[in-house]
């Protein structure tokens, strides 16, 4: 067996025993079966159990004591919090007033790494020793190499890899069909930009992520909030009705671990959703810049994958398994590929080249791969760590979603709780979130926050939610 199938091996073994202890079929404090009691029952090797029982003890699930096993910790509660309702299409289309109040939070958290503000992954997790190794070995193959004006597409290597990693999600494509771009951010700006006028509407999942809000603000584009399960993403039948009430320009959507729910839709859902556009010739801009990180056996199909006219404009980047300060993104522009190839030379010529010059010899040799199902195991293991201590600390009431990737967690507290009001306390205190105002054209989710999990675990992050339970349990009692 190879390396990385073991590795996966011991993801779904730990999976699966974590998800009986959800059941309750092992109780806290309760002795788990051993090592090679698990082994002979599972017919894999003792080290891919260890490897799973390790996994385990990083979530918080079990602990070992010694000469004794592995136990379900005293503390583990399988009562876990229920997950946040489906949320509520808006009527009709309104202007965004996002970047105001987006910025004043941002001055306000300055340059502080502050626990659960940005979604990104922490430094500890990236693997900068072989970046900064890409890019001397870039200079050394060729020591002009980041001085040069580059296509306005993009590096060429750079982009077959590209396209070599997305039969992983289904796509079948050449390296002409992408083109490489300052982040996602800047995909999705050139996008919208390519299939809109100023003052169309633009169809958002609801709550969907301040960035892209503030692309449709920045564009005087109006956003129309469609009803988006927690679990399965935009509720197809309300976008339908909604299509059939309005015009739509395009819609945006985030399809896979969406920022700030997590929900992914289903593959069927994936489908109907473009035949629906295609019939309709509305493009989609589909987000997929946090679809590598599932935590299950599979990567989630994109939308992409069902296209075969050319309506979807699928858009991603390295920032969240590589290195945000890249900006390297990219876009499969579809049939819209000409109108994008334009913008982007008009904006900045091109994306620079020593960055696409170093993922590309990361990618080819920097070991990407096994960096991926690193990062994957961490972030499965932080959702779970940071979940847990929600449950624990937060106040009766509070609901939070279960992502099956990604790494953020969108909590509802009880209604009178107001999250933008004890955002600043929070800050006094060297802790940052996101109020759900911020994710929403309209006022609504004013009880609700973002908390990202990109950070390694550790106990000043115990007692960072511990202290934001606090803040919450004493608003809410003020309320009352
Ligand atoms: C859904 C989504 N899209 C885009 C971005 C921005 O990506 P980039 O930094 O590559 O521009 C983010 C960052 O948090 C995000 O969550």
């Amino acid at each position: 067996m190879t390396a990385s199938a073991k590795k996966l091996l011991y993801v779904r073994v730990a999976e699966t025993i974590g998800h009986l202890i959800d059941q309750g079929v092992w109780q806290p404090g309760e002795r788990i079966p051993s090592v090679r009691q698990l082994s002979r029952e599972h017919r894999v090797s003792l080290s891919t159990c260890l490897e799973a029982y390790y996994f385990l003890e990083r979530r918080g699930t079990i602990e070992a004591r010694p000469k004794s096993g592995y136990y379900v910790r005293p503390q583990f509660r399988n009562s876990r919090l229920p997950v946040p309702e489906k949320t509520i299409s808006a009527e009709q289309s309104q202007e965004v007033d996002v970047i105001k109040p987006l910025t004043a939070i941002l001055q306000a958290q300055g340059s502080q790494q502050l626990p659960f503000a940005v979604a990104r992954p922490s430094f500890e997790l990236l693997p900068t020793a072989r970046l900064n190794q890409a890019v001397r070995q870039a200079l050394r193959t060729n020591p002009a190499a980041g001085i040069g004006y580059e296509q306005t597409a993009g590096n060429d290597l750079l982009r077959r890899q590209i396209a070599q990693q997305a039969t992983r999600w289904g796509g079948v494509l050449t390296a002409s069909e992408i083109l490489i771009t300052n982040g996602c951010l800047e995909a999705v700006h050139l996008c919208l930009r390519a299939v809109t006028r100023p003052g169309d509407t633009v169809a958002v999942e609801t709550p969907t992520y301040y960035g892209l809000l503030q692309v449709i603000e920045n564009l005087g584009l109006k956003a129309l909030e469609i009803a988006t399960h927690p679990q399965t993403g935009v509720d197809l039948d309300e976008l339908e009705h909604a299509l059939e009430q309005q015009p739509v320009a395009v819609c945006l959507f985030v399809p896979s671990f969406n920022n700030p729910l997590g929900s992914c839709m289903p593959d069927d859902h994936k489908q109907r959703l473009v035949e629906l556009l295609t019939r309709r010739r509305i493009p989609l801009i589909e987000d997929d810049i946090y679809g590598e990180m599932y935590f299950g056996p599979v990567r989630p199909k994109t939308c992409k994958a069902f296209d075969t006219e050319g309506w979807v404009l699928l858009c991603s980047s390295f920032s969240k398994q590589l290195a945000p300060g890249y900006r390297v993104g990219w876009v499969i522009p579809g049939r819209f590929a000409t109108q994008v190839e334009g913008l982007k030379h008009s904006v900045n010529v091109m994306t620079a080249t020593l960055p696409q010059l170093a993922i590309s010899e990361f990618i080819a040799h920097g070991r990407y791969e096994h960096h991926l199902r690193q990062l994957r195991a961490a972030f499965a293991a932080q959702v779970e760590r940071v979940s847990r201590a929600i449950q624990q600390h937060f106040p009766a009431g509070t609901r939070v979603t279960r992502p099956s990737g990604g790494f953020v967690l969108w909590i509802a507290l009880p209604e009178s709780c107001d999250t933008a009001e004890l955002h600043a306390q929070a800050l006094k205190q060297g802790i940052g979130f996101m109020p759900g105002s911020l994710f929403s054209a309209q006022t609504q989710y004013t009880n609700c926050l973002r908390i990202t999990c990109g950070q390694v675990w550790n106990a000043q992050m115990e007692q960072a939610i511990e202290t934001l339970g606090h803040l919450f349990t004493a608003l809410e009692a003020e309320a009352c």
